[in-house]
């Protein structure tokens, strides 16, 4: 039966903040090294160092944050062994990160000039679990300092004059575990000490972040919010879909029906998660001042086969597209609290949005959902009624369909609208009201098997195409959502 999408064109519910479109690169296998970064003397075309081919996919995605350099390495992170003579730098081991040894060519300069290049904001996450108050407060004051001290002269000295803007910072990173298994309590007092050497320098003002909970661990917002909350700007939240759980995630391919569904509904839980911390936020914050920082968040599998277990290398399939969409559709959904996003990670770690092999370069499904939902980036969220069939899961239900949509500055509207149906298409009628249906288009993304992906022999089996399967009456738009389906509509 024809289910019912109200639209309602006239009714703002705030902005969508872009930086929910924001991307996380850590050193991690082979995201930094080899993703970004292959060195001046690379035979692969770069630029200082950094990859044109991975510059110019990024720009497309009009990237508005990149978190850095970790993750679990930011607490291990040193960052006066990543500036100077790059020759002269000090190699250390990733522990973490399979014991690989990292030679710290890419460094805080470095880190800066891609910035650039992407043209987009540096999240910087500073380390607690190994690190001292005095190493995070040079960091500030190396990056920020504009005049005369002994951080900005080390700065100039290494071809900087001028300061660097800084705007987020994050005060250590899963504090809870592998950023130093403190109990909340420990690190609320950490996290109130660390950030008041957080400076602002002249006119640099920094959005400082707390380190947050994992999952649902309430218990953590809470003490986090009750003890510390008047001192930060932001606490992080992460949540990763692990199908099978985290000891036992299963394949990026290769997965039966039932793991579908259950990658559905575990992606779906994200809405309940964000709305739970926010309740307790609100306890101690109802203006909502405090943003919830989702700078980690993606589809985490087993390893591809015969690859370093430690460098979480995977594939990214039509399902990926899918975790993408609904995610992004439930962030914006939730504007008034979550502020910023971070898929993790952008190239060769985790859910990517690009995979390399030397000098070659595939795009994701992940990065097509980014690209066709770019328009959300700063728009203004509109009011929007869905019902859908729901899709049983075990002994839960989720709903069938998920949207969102926007208006954007030059008055066009955008609906994203996923189907997380792995067979059963949805037949849907939109009702846009407030807004006349001319010119209408649509862009789509599905594949006929569950595991389709792109190969670097095939790097275009999965990618958006036109869609203009629908008919118009009035103020309705209907339409059939195929099975596995991600779906961009602009009505301009
Ligand atoms: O993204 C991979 C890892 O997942 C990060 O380093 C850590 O913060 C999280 O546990």
């Amino acid at each position: 039966m024809t289910k019912k999408v109200i639209v309602n064109a006239d009714v703002g519910k705030g902005t969508i903040n872009k930086n929910i479109y924001g991307h996380f690169a850590e050193h991690l296998g082979r995201c930094i090294y080899e993703g970004f970064w292959v060195g001046e003397d690379s035979d692969i075309p770069n630029t200082n160092g950094i990859r044109n081919d991975v510059v110019e996919a990024l720009r497309n995605l009009n990237i508005p944050v990149l978190r850095w350099p970790g993750g679990c390495f930011a607490d291990e992170y040193h960052w006066k062994d990543g500036i100077g003579p790059r020759e002269n730098r000090k190699r250390m081991v990733n522990t973490h990160w399979g014991g690989v040894i990292e030679n710290n060519h890419f460094g805080t300069h470095e880190f800066y000039m891609l910035c650039d290049m992407l043209d987009t904001e540096p999240y910087i996450n500073g380390n607690v679990g190994s690190g001292t108050v005095q190493e995070m407060s040079e960091w500030v004051e190396y990056m920020t300092f504009n005049g005369e001290s002994p951080m900005a002269n080390w700065r100039k000295e290494n071809g900087k004059e001028e300061p660097w803007k800084l705007k987020y910072f994050g005060v250590g990173n899963e504090n809870w575990g592998c950023g130093g298994n403190m109990r909340p309590q420990y690190y609320a007092d950490l996290y109130r000490r660390f950030q008041t050497y957080v400076r602002d320098y002249g006119d640099n003002k920094i959005f400082r972040i707390a380190g947050g909970a994992n999952v649902d661990d309430y218990n953590w917002t809470e003490v986090l919010m009750r003890e510390a909350a008047p001192f930060m700007d932001g606490l992080s939240l992460h949540y990763y879909v692990h199908p099978g759980g985290f000891w036992n995630k299963g394949p990026a391919t290769g997965f039966s029906e039932e793991v579908w569904d259950i990658t559905m509904q575990k992606t779906v839980y994200t809405e309940e998660l964000i709305e739970k911390h926010s309740t307790i936020m609100d306890k101690y914050d109802p203006e909502k001042r405090i943003a919830i920082i989702f700078d980690e968040w993606g589809a985490w599998y087993d390893v591809e086969p015969g690859t370093n277990p430690g460098f979480l290398y995977q594939q990214n399939t039509i399902r990926d597209a899918l975790v993408a969409g609904i995610s992004l559709n439930i962030f914006n959904e939730h504007n008034d609290r979550v502020q910023m996003a971070n898929i993790a990670q952008t190239i060769n770690v985790i859910q990517s949005m690009i995979l390399t092999d030397k000098e070659k370069m595939i795009l994701t499904p992940t990065y097509h959902v980014f690209e066709m939902y770019k328009a959300h980036q700063d728009a203004e969220r509109l009011d929007l009624n869905i019902e859908s069939d729901s899709i049983k899961v075990g002994d839960k239900e989720i709903p069938q369909v998920s949207a969102s949509a926007s208006k954007a500055a030059d008055g066009s509207v955008t609906i994203t609208l996923c189907n997380l149906d792995k067979a059963k298409t949805a037949d849907l009628a939109v009702d846009l009201r407030g807004k006349d249906l001319a010119n209408v288009s649509g862009r789509i993304i599905t594949a006929d098997e569950m595991d389709a992906h792109n190969t670097f022999e095939n790097p275009d089996n999965v990618k958006p195409v036109a869609f203009d399967d629908f008919q118009t009456s009035g103020s309705e738009l209907t339409l059939t959502l195929p099975s596995k389906s991600v779906l961009s509509i602009t009505i301009k």
